[in-house]
């Protein structure tokens, strides 16, 4: 019988001190006009030099005081003690003008309490949760002084090959844009502004190689790119971060057709714009500008308002501005946009942090049970063979066998007094903790540390798992081969993994793979081989106790991928709301859009993910026949958990429009529900659609939409059942 944890969120819910951290609300007009006023009134008392020190975000280890007391610096970046940022502030505010500092940092996934990382986050498929981490990493920076994190990540990218997916929410655009709107609220309601980046189409990149050009029609910025910005913009964002590549020949730092026309003028935004690390001096590489000068012109001309340690428009701008090359009027504009968000998180208020309010704010029992809860929900059941987990009860003697397995691997920021919070539990400890009495768990390493390259030892740990009931392995990627400047061209689990893996099938001892990874990996041939294999996405601080409770079936998985799960790299990309193309695939038949040497399906569908029960769907049916262009219709089905215990599924409505004007997607998701059901327990669940999310955008990237029939398909997966048509009318 299994143990389910059920948790009360809402005592997980933060609640905000006064002070440090205040939720970042939306204005009435009385408050915008206010704001606008004040942002008038200095920036009339501005120099020059003064107006170009507030685009100036500096580096906490390479900042000179000395530039912040002449009005120089308007930011800092990765100050995270508050000695130091109270010493910094300080300081600018014994400026001429006193405008204090705006300090900055990536926190991303957590500051003390780590949550899953992103990707991770996202297969929840729970917005609530994925909302509540982010609020929970806002709360605890803002806590030491922080008011800006460099998050979330909204790129669009369908290539694992790209580092940086584990920062995403997947390849659906309609899913990223939910998760981004989540995490902006999370973020700003814990009381830091949020950045949506990287603006835009940075996770196009070729060959899924970092940093590498992209090519993209105006039709797909707008239908798969952008959406996840405006959703984030909706939802509040503050400011907004430029992208390192190029979008069609022009690096979008020097775009100004991305951020002068699309986002602050078509978009009305009126925050700021930062650049990527040092993006403004890489114009030179990326051979549009020849001098850091012409660099630090050609950004601001193009709407760039801030400049990431990169001090080139702190060496340049003025002069610039004096040699008549860049008006001041846009100088203005700029810093209109950063006193306007200064204000707006009331900066220019905060008093100074103290250590031990902040150190009482930081990893505290309610973060934590947070983020158990959300690495509950992050873990996927990808396959399970004969139901072989949860582990029964009656398993004797279970082999762990990795490094991961005993690795603490969460690099939480220090405290205000230079503490580290305690380690986390590891996964040896957790399955030692949870598991009935009677089975013994031993641990074998196989490989030197966690980053998977080198035996130690395989022969110890194929002895230790020949003589077991069951094997465990914790394996993966980590270290350089997940995230930024982490591209991948085969996408196995580095180093010697699969040797270790291999070694461990061939005992003939079941095999469970828990695998640790930063992206969709290739895994047709471990499937093949493992009895049960466990997605993970690097859980966090609590990561490694809700793998073990996923294991002893203490928590049941209710996760679902959020990318297609590609066969062999030579499919990437592959994602399920591809086109049809003219010749649609038939199986056997020749001259049809296919591979030779690969089947065309993923070997996991997008919004895939197995439960301990089961689940069924019925009744699924429109409210309507017919919906008017400007309107919409409900779409509602039961699900039932027919299965024998507790359990959370995930509802799935997915659209396709057979005729328009454009060729449109197989399918595409229109909405989706996570439903907690007890066993034998049915729940009706709705979806609204709107006509308007069938909509399309054209060459000059303007919306479409077509009249017609509108296919409906409802289930658990991107692979769902047809259950009925609508038709759009005029
Ligand atoms: C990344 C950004 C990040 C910045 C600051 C850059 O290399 O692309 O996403 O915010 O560094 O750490």
């Amino acid at each position: 019988m299994l143990r389910l944890a059920f948790v009360v969120l809402l005592s997980f819910v933060p609640t905000f001190a006064a002070g440090q951290g205040r939720p970042i609300l939306p204005l009435n007009a009385h408050e915008r006009a206010a704001i606008e006023r004040r942002v008038e009134d200095l920036l009339a008392r501005m120099t020059l030099e003064e107006k170009v020190g507030q685009l100036n975000l500096a580096g906490q280890h390479d900042v000179d005081p000395e530039d912040i007391r002449a009005g120089r610096v308007g930011m800092v970046m990765n100050a995270i003690e508050p000695r130091r940022t109270n010493e910094l502030q300080r300081i600018a505010r014994s400026s001429r003008l006193g405008i204090p500092l705006l300090f900055g940092l990536d926190a991303v996934q957590g500051f003390r309490t780590m949550f899953p990382l992103p990707l991770g986050q996202a297969s929840t498929w729970n917005p609530r949760l994925v909302e509540l981490a982010a609020e929970w990493t806002a709360r605890e920076a803002a806590a030491v002084g922080l008011h800006w994190t460099f998050a979330p990540m909204v790129d669009m990218s369908r290539d694992p090959r790209w580092g940086r997916v584990i920062e995403g929410a997947g390849e659906d655009v309609f899913f990223a844009s939910i998760i981004a709107a989540a995490r902006t609220r999370g973020y700003q309601r814990g009381g830091m502004a949020a950045t949506p980046k990287h603006f835009a189409g940075y996770g196009a990149v070729e060959q899924g190689r970092d940093y590498n050009s992209t090519w993209i029609p105006t039709a797909q910025l707008y239908d798969y790119h952008f959406p996840p910005f405006r959703a984030s913009l909706d939802a509040g964002a503050l400011t907004v971060m430029a992208a390192f590549n190029a979008l069609n020949g022009l690096p979008a730092t020097a775009h100004s057709w991305l951020m002068r026309d699309v986002l602050k003028r078509d978009w009305g935004f009126d925050g700021f714009i930062v650049s990527d690390f040092n993006s403004i001096g890489e114009l030179v590489h990326h051979g549009i500008a020849r001098d850091d000068a012409e660099a630090a012109r050609l950004a601001l001309l193009a709407g760039i308002d801030v400049d990431m340690v990169g001090y080139v428009f702190f060496h340049h701008l003025a002069n610039e501005v004096r040699a008549g090359r860049v008006p001041e009027a846009l100088i203005d504009d700029a810093v209109r946009r950063v006193l306007r968000v200064k204000f707006r998180l009331g900066i220019f208020e905060q008093g100074e942090i103290s250590d031990a309010v902040a150190l009482a704010q930081l990893e505290t029992p309610a973060a934590r049970g947070a983020a158990r809860e959300v690495a509950r929900e992050s873990l996927i059941l990808l396959t399970n063979r004969d139901r072989i987990l949860p582990i029964a009860s009656a398993t004797r003697r279970i082999a762990l066998i990795g490094a991961m397995a005993t690795h603490q691997d969460d690099n939480p920021w220090p405290g205000p007094d230079g503490s580290r919070p305690p380690r986390p539990e590891t996964v040896l400890q957790a399955m030692r903790r949870l598991a009935p009495a009677g089975t013994t768990i031993e641990h074998a390493p196989a490989v030197t540390d966690h980053c998977g390259l080198e035996l130690s030892d395989l022969a110890a740990a194929v002895s230790l798992a020949s003589r077991s009931d069951l094997i465990v392995a914790v394996l993966g990627e980590d270290c350089h081969e997940i995230g930024e400047a982490a591209s991948r061209t085969r996408l196995g689990m580095p180093g010697v993994q699969h040797e270790v893996l291999d070694a461990l099938v061939a005992t003939g001892r079941p095999v469970v793979l828990v695998l640790q990874t930063g992206r969709p990996l290739v895994l047709t041939d471990v499937v093949r081989h493992v009895a049960a294999l466990i997605q993970t996405h690097h859980p966090g601080i609590e990561g490694r106790t809700a793998i073990a409770e996923v294991l002893f079936g203490v928590a049941n998985p209710s996760a679902k991928t959020t990318f297609s799960y590609p066969r062999s790299v030579g499919q990437i990309p592959i994602y399920y709301d591809r086109l049809n193309t003219g010749r649609p695939y038939n199986p056997g038949e020749r001259w049809k859009s296919r591979f030779r040497d690969e089947e065309l399906d993923p070997l996991f569908p997008f919004g895939f993910g197995l439960s301990y029960t089961s689940f069924a769907f019925a009744d699924a049916r429109p409210a309507a026949a017919t919906v008017r262009r400007d309107g919409s219709v409900e779409v509602s089905v039961t699900v039932t958990n027919t299965g024998g215990m507790a359990g959370q599924e995930v509802a799935q409505l997915y659209v396709r429009q057979p005729v328009a004007r454009r060729s449109r997607p197989l399918r595409q998701l229109a909405g989706f529900e996570k439903v907690m059901l007890a066993p034998g327990e049915s729940r009706r669940v709705t979806f609204r659609l709107a006509a308007d999310q069938l909509a399309w955008h054209d060459d000059q990237g303007r919306r479409q939409l077509d009249s017609g029939r509108v296919e409906l398909f409802v289930g658990n997966s991107s692979q769902a059942p047809k259950v009925g048509e609508i038709e759009i009318v005029d």
